[in-house]
């Protein structure tokens, strides 16, 4: 019978068997896959694996910071933070176009994972957290977007690696409770799907350092407010964008003219179709009246009634 503890007993002595004391290297995300699969495959390889971790500036609030606190202090685990906010927002400045924007940060992202990689030397393998689903879906849009970022599937021919996937016979509540098992926080057991290109595809057109600012602090309030509702399992994603606009309002006795804010959260099971959640209205208001009164520049909020089709998950 299958066990989660079965599971990872046998899939690390694979592991242990296949990888014997070569060198292994992860790009860590700090989604639910990469995570739980570079726990599991520490188990099997120990100091052999390095994870390099990314961070594009385009996070949610604290969360590099909590990627870090987690593989590198409470797993012990050779860990590479690659902070190159300004490189990324440097490429991205100007820029409006959202396939623009993605293709960009993929690009920078697949160089700047290349870059560590060649610092570390001879690497024969890669880490990546492909699941059944994926392999069974891959050629859909959103799969093969979803690989040629997170799972690096577009190194240069002359960086080879060989795979180590340890759940491409699995579906994610198995991957969840093997994470559980492995004693993941519940943080990333459960975060919810985040895209690659981040925040940058939710302050839609042009991207500054203001605009991360108000839609990260607007986005970990929407976060906040859910999970003390307790819908925080219940809801597919759930997140802040920035649209862009400003409209007329009023505080005190004074007029602004600021920012709007929309909330996005979906009911799914695999994201590629979506029903609006139905978060009860004082939930809502929380929310609204956290956002307004704590992040600057913000003086309306909106809350996005409708599926997918005919809408997408993002904005962008
Ligand atoms: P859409 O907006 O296409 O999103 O309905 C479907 C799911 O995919 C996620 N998403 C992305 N994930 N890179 C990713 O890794 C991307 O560029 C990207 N765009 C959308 C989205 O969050 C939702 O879960």
């Amino acid at each position: 019978t299958w066990t989660t503890e079965n599971y990872i007993e046998e899939e690390i002595s694979h592991i242990k068997d296949l990888a014997g004391d070569k060198k292994v290297l992860c790009a860590l995300s700090g989604g639910v896959d990469s995570s739980v699969a570079a726990v599991l495959v520490h188990k099997a390889v120990g100091d052999n694996l390095t994870c390099v971790f990314v961070d594009h500036g385009l996070l949610r609030k604290d969360e590099g910071d909590q990627v870090e606190e987690i593989f590198k202090n409470k797993f012990k685990m050779n860990f590479i933070r690659v902070n190159a906010k300004d490189r990324f927002l440097g490429k991205l400045a100007g820029v409006e176009d959202p396939e623009k924007k993605r293709k960009i940060i993929g690009e920078e992202f697949i160089r700047l994972f290349e870059e560590e990689a060649k610092k570390l030397g001879e690497i024969d393998y890669l880490v990546q957290g492909t699941l059944y689903p994926d392999i069974i879906e891959s050629g859909t849009e959103t799969a093969s977007v979803i690989k040629s970022h997170h799972n690096v599937g577009g190194l240069p021919e002359d960086m080879q690696f060989k795979l180590i996937e340890p759940f491409k016979y699995l579906f994610k509540d198995e991957v969840r409770a093997v994470g559980t098992e492995l004693g993941l926080p519940e943080e990333i057991v459960w975060r919810q799907p985040f895209p690659g290109p981040g925040l940058a595809v939710r302050v839609l057109g042009e991207i500054t350092e203001e605009k991360l600012h108000i839609v990260r602090e607007a986005d970990a309030i929407v976060r906040e407010e859910i999970k003390k509702a307790g819908l925080d399992r219940a809801i597919w994603q759930y997140f802040a964008v920035l649209p862009n606009i400003k409209s007329v309002g009023v505080m005190g006795d004074e007029r602004t003219y600021a920012h709007t804010i929309g909330i996005r959260a979906i009911t799914s099971s695999d994201a590629m179709t979506a029903d609006w959640a139905r978060i009860p209205h004082d939930v809502l208001e929380r929310m609204s009246n956290r956002i307004v009164n704590e992040v600057d520049n913000v003086n309306r909020i909106v809350y996005d009634i409708t599926s997918k089709p005919p809408s997408t998950v993002e904005w962008e």
